[in-house]
């Protein structure tokens, strides 16, 4: 039998008072992405035809980080259910599976999600399949109740249970699968005659019951299940999905020496065979190839760092790096926007801004681009070979031709022709034994104030 196709409903237009935050909640980020994105990604391999993002109207902002998904308008929060509807002109003549995710619940996995849509399928065909865990602590959540079969009979919310329902331990994580051809019949039969007169999606199960369909329960843990409500809660899964990103890693061909203090981002990519020494951290949009060193310490952000280079410690690459194969970078450099190509170093302490460094050439310590007037960033291309001595300063826009050499000290404000030597600076004043004649004035008290 092939699958019918699939939408999702990410329901995301609470509130989320308790993060005391301008940011909406679930753009909140962890390892890098906003929660919200965590939740679509976690869905995007089953291939939705449709995804659609539930908001509340202030939350423009959502709706600029999840698109091209769509996103519609929930007027008002009038609970989890009439979150569901604001779905339906979307969804209007979808028959497939639809799968309901909430958008603070970001550790979700592929695999629980493609086990629930395995379970629709079933025989039997379940009309709805809720994702069931067991927490330490069920208190505030929604009660799965089952029958004598052990299907799912009915969801009691954990303020209208009564205490043998508060007894049961198996929980609602809230996520669901639902058969589309009755879910907007089911969804627009709620009533809100309960103790907080909101539209509980809960009812649907035993609405679904009423009609015939049976219903059933996918279990997994409530590690995957952490809903976000305050920054305690944004942290512990910071915390979870750092390790998971971690032991991903390593399972990939990464060395790791002290895995606890390396801090990834969701989309940081390793070839095999890279090792990362203590404290570094991934921010953003970095690739790293096969073989290369990130040593203690260095600070990683939108960049790609080829095979075989050596980075660190204590650097720090920020967006629109691009280093080459066999490059070094050593302590206290930092680089922005530049590109360094295959065999060049850059060892000790330097800033590098907008600048093209050819093939091994090398950029002596304390050598600064002068990239920014106050006004605009201009480029500096050190051509391939070029050695550029300690302490210069390269005033951008500047060009260093190929196999040139630059004088230590050196201020370099006009281009250098290939394989030229340039030198910049003060000349040199020697005065021999004036020393000499300088300590014995001033031992006699010769030498006044100026
Ligand atoms: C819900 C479930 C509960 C389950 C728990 C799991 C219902 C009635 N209850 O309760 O059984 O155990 O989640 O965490 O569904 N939302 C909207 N619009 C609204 C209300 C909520 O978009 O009007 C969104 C929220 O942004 C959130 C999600 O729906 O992403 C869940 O809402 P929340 O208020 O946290 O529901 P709970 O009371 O926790
Ligand atoms: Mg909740």
């Amino acid at each position: 039998m092939t699958k019918p196709s699939l939408a999702t409903v990410v329901l995301a237009a609470g509130q989320g008072s308790r993060m005391l935050s301008d940011t909406p909640k679930v753009l909140h980020k962890i390892a890098g992405r906003a929660m919200v994105n965590h939740v679509l990604a976690a869905i995007s391999p089953l291939n939705p035809e449709v995804s659609i993002v539930v908001i509340a109207p202030h939350m423009a902002a959502v709706a600029e980080a999840v698109a091209p998904v769509k996103t519609v308008y929930q007027v008002q929060p009038l609970g989890t259910g009439d979150a569901v509807k604001a779905a339906e002109p979307l969804l209007k003549g979808f028959l497939g599976d639809v799968f309901i995710l909430f958008g603070d619940t970001p550790l979700i996995r592929t695999e629980t999600l493609e086990t629930m849509r395995r379970e629709r399928q079933k025989s039997g065909n379940p009309g709805i399949v809720v994702l069931g865990f067991r927490p330490k602590d069920p208190g505030p959540y929604g009660r799965l109740i089952t029958d004598r079969q052990g299907h799912l009979d009915r969801i009691v919310e954990a303020r209208e249970a009564s205490t043998v329902e508060q007894a049961v331990t198996l929980c609602n994580s809230g996520v669901m699968v639902v058969d589309g051809k009755i879910l907007f019949s089911l969804v627009n039969a709620l009533k809100n005659n309960n103790t907080k007169k909101e539209f509980y999606l809960t009812e649907i199960i035993a609405l679904a019951r009423q009609q015939g369909r049976i219903c059933s329960i996918v279990e997994a843990e409530e590690e995957e299940l952490l809903g976000i409500n305050d920054r305690t809660d944004l942290a512990r899964a910071e915390s979870a999905l750092q390790d998971r990103l971690r032991q991903a890693a390593m399972k990939a061909g990464v060395t790791m020496v002290d895995p606890q203090t390396v801090w990834l981002s969701s989309d940081t990519k390793f070839s095999r065979d890279v090792m990362i020494e203590p404290c570094v951290f991934f921010g953003p949009g970095v690739e790293i190839g096969e073989g290369a060193v990130i040593h203690g310490f260095s600070h990683l952000e939108q960049t790609k760092v080829a095979a075989r280079a050596s980075i660190g410690p204590y650097a720090r690459l920020r967006p629109g790096t691009v280093i080459g194969e066999d490059v070094r970078v050593g302590n206290f450099v930092e680089i922005k926007n530049s590109r360094l190509d295959s065999g060049s170093k850059a060892n000790h302490l330097s800033y590098l801004g907008d600048a093209i460094v050819g093939a091994n050439a090398n950029i002596g310590a304390g050598t600064i681009t002068c990239n920014y007037d106050g006004f605009r960033k201009s480029t500096t291309t050190v051509g391939a070979g070029a050695f550029i001595g300690s302490n210069s300063a390269l005033v951008a826009p500047i060009t260093i031709g190929a196999g040139a050499i630059v004088g230590a000290g050196s201020t370099i404000t006009r281009d250098v022709a290939s394989d030229a030597v340039v030198v910049a600076r003060t000349p040199q004043n020697e005065t021999p034994g004036a020393a000499t004649r300088f300590r014995s004035r001033g031992k006699s008290g010769k030498i006044s104030k100026s």
